[in-house]
């Protein structure tokens, strides 16, 4: 049967376009150049993950949060991660608003900004090499994953959409794409190699980092609630912000987009933390739906509430 026949039987047959696709060459099949525009277009509709929707109540409920390192190898992770913090404070400019600092030495929306792309430029690396490393040793051990693959994915999809939308605010340096090249070289080789080594450390150091997310977003809040961040006072935030986090008329400014971002960070503390704390071959991730009722509800994930 020819491929064409084929096309046919299944009622697959392109009509006649009208317009010529930006993807279309001289040798594109019709066929084709069709199927890319549809896919095009729904990919424009609508994301692969599609974010939940969160309530007012839930994004203002967020705290800043610490689980206590009792054992070596979470004191390992920690320290690790307030090693990074203050290399990235280092590299961001950041000075505390609570250092009775003077005007210029202040957080301004540029500083803010910088240092959330930088941050998120790091965040995002985490999820994507743990998500990789079990898909490939459930293929190389022939096992079932249990649902971690699709969390660990969905937030590295997470952490990118937190950087393209500040890069819809700002534009980045050469010096900070360099940064970002440099760090993401390193981070990405450490990881890796500290994920096929211990993956249950690395996702507690992972809760760790964002508990520092957490910390970030909330105190950039505070300074946006003190007056100290002006320009962002009426600043709305970018369409395609509003159209993944599906934030409702009224509530669109860059204080709610923090709030977004700040629960979205919260999540990935707990669900680390949780992770952290689980047999990382034979247990369920009880964050993914098809497993949730069969593991239970997850409780209790970090410990004591800090203030700012
Ligand atoms: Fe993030
Ligand atoms: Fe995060």
């Amino acid at each position: 049967m020819s491929h064409h026949l084929c096309i046919r039987r299944a009622g697959l047959v392109a009509p006649k376009l009208q317009h010529r696709s930006s993807y279309q060459t001289s040798r594109t099949p019709a066929l084709i150049t069709l199927s890319i525009r549809n896919h095009t277009q729904q990919a424009t509709q609508k994301s692969s993950w599609t974010h939940p929707v969160y309530t007012q109540e839930q994004i203002l409920s967020v705290r800043v949060a610490h689980k206590n390192a009792n054992s070596l190898p979470d004191k390992l992770a920690l320290g690790t991660v307030r090693f990074l913090r203050w290399s990235m404070d280092l590299v961001t400019g950041y000075r505390s608003s609570a250092a009775g600092l003077s005007r210029t030495n202040a957080m301004t929306e540029k500083k803010w900004i910088t240092r959330f792309i930088f941050l998120e430029s790091v965040a995002g690396v985490p999820g994507m090499v743990a998500g990789m490393l079990r898909h490939l040793k459930s293929l190389r051990q022939m096992k079932r994953d249990y649902g971690w693959i699709e969390t660990l994915l969905e937030e590295a999809y997470n952490e990118r959409m937190h950087l393209l939308t500040f890069l819809n605010l700002t534009e980045p340096s050469r010096s900070m794409r360099l940064m970002v090249l440099g760090s993401q070289c390193v981070f990405f080789s450490g990881f890796s190699i500290a994920y096929l080594l211990s993956p249950r450390i690395c996702h507690r150091f992972v809760g760790y980092l964002e508990e520092e997310a957490v910390i970030t977003y909330s105190k950039a809040i505070q300074d946006l609630d003190s007056g100290l961040l002006p320009k962002w006072e009426n600043l709305q935030a970018p369409p395609m912000a509003i159209k993944y986090w599906d934030m409702p008329e009224g509530r669109r400014c860059m204080r709610s987009l923090l709030l977004y971002v700040r629960a979205d960070e919260a999540k990935h503390r707990d669900v680390n933390h949780t992770l952290g704390g689980l047999d990382q071959d034979v247990d369920k991730n009880p964050f993914s739906a098809k497993f949730r009722e069969q593991v239970g509800r997850v409780e209790g994930v970090v410990g004591e509430r800090v203030k700012v």
